[in-house]
């Protein structure tokens, strides 16, 4: 008999995962569809065609009895749904960011793993064909800054522009690039976040950040940036990347675009100019190799609900790559920046 499944929360980023389930029907059932909105809970019986709509998730527990379950609710809505999950020993797969507040999913990562439960989060980044480039690269040299930057615009959503109900652009959104940042490369230790508000203008009830810069103090010594913000109008505000440099190569990675490596084929050097500096904004002169260019293909958050479902189904969760345990030490890191931001001090992160 195949596996049931339901969905809590039938808004956007439901609907991406659901288009994902309408390829998986050879191993699942599409069995429930829950909202407040029982609009969009019908929609979702109606793209599904199977199923049934509720509006309570208890309800929809007490008669689907999931198999599996995808919590796909705001960020500041967590808590109740993950604790009544874990009672029922139901496997659960949840959205980015966890919660907004680290005890909370500090406690819900511990309910979960004392029932042994298998648990996965919306980090589908780690699934990308440009990962184990990156991770090589991190591995085979010596990285000694990373500079990333996310720079995009308001989503629509109404929670996203308070940042209480959505933990602001850092939380919400730039966690992806927060978390592929440790999955390749390694843990943070200390951050020390400044924020800027007021550039912004013209969004009712807008209550959040329009920028911030975090400095990263990483455990083995390397230090990074990472700046965000919300501010933008366009895509010619910023070209948004992360960037992996040691001393003669650096890496550059667009989540889920490319990944392009500078210096692996090398450039002849000048040696009359080697190791001065050449320009006046103190650069080197430039390699003139090849650089080695990755594209991103097909989507990889199919391959990350694939993944979740399948260990579900045999019952192993090793082949997930960010169960509940992990992605909330992304969580942890970017709560961090946000304590940082609020008290003006570097903040330790507090990765258990
Ligand atoms: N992994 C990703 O790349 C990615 C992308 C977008 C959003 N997200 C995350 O997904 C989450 C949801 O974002 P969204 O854009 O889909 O928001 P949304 O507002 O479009 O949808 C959320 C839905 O949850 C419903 N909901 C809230 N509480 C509920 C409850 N108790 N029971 C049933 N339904 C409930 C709301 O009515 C709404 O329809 C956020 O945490 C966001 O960060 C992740």
């Amino acid at each position: 008999m195949k596996k049931k499944l339901a969905i809590i929360g039938c808004g956007g980023i439901g609907t991406y995962h659901l288009g994902h389930f309408l390829g998986f029907t050879d191993i699942i059932e599409l069995a429930g569809f829950c909202d407040l909105i029982p609009e969009r809970a019908e929609s979702f019986v109606q793209k599904a065609g199977s199923g049934k709509a509720y509006t309570d998730y208890l309800e929809m527990y007490d008669e689907v009895k999931p198999d599996m379950v995808f919590i796909c609710i705001p960020p500041y809505c967590h808590g109740e749904i993950e604790f009544e999950t874990i009672r029922r020993g139901i496997p659960f797969f949840v959205e980015k960011p966890l919660a907004l507040d680290l005890d909370l999913a500090r406690r819900i990562r511990d309910a979960a793993a004392e029932k042994n439960l298998i648990t996965a989060s919306g980090f589908q980044c780690r699934y990308s064909k440009l990962v184990p480039p990156n991770m090589e690269f991190c591995k085979n040299n010596e990285i000694i800054f990373i500079d990333c930057t996310r720079i995009g615009g308001v989503p629509g959503v109404f929670w996203w522009k308070d940042k209480d109900l959505s933990g602001g652009q850092i939380v919400e959104q730039t966690i992806h690039q927060f978390d592929i940042i440790r999955y390749v490369f390694g843990e943070p230790e200390e951050v020390c976040t400044y924020g800027t508000r007021g550039f912004v203008k013209g969004i009712p009830d807008y209550n959040t950040d329009d920028c911030s810069v975090t400095i990263v103090k990483f455990k083995n010594g390397t230090i990074g940036t990472i700046s965000t913000g919300d501010y933008a109008k366009t895509g010619n505000s910023f070209d948004s990347k992360i960037i992996f440099s040691a001393a003669d190569k650096r890496a550059e990675l667009k989540i889920l675009g490319t990944f392009e490596v500078f210096g692996e084929k090398p450039a002849e050097p000048a040696p009359e100019k080697e190791g001065f500096v050449i320009k006046g904004d103190g650069a080197l002169g430039e390699a003139t190799g090849d650089s080695i260019l990755y594209r991103e293909e097909g989507d990889a958050g199919i391959l990350c609900d694939r993944t979740f479902i399948e260990a579900v189904i045999s019952g192993d969760g090793s082949k997930i790559r960010s169960p509940y345990s992990d992605a909330f030490k992304s969580v942890a890191f970017t709560m961090a920046c946000n304590e940082s931001m609020a008290t003006g001090k570097p903040v330790k992160v507090e990765l258990e």
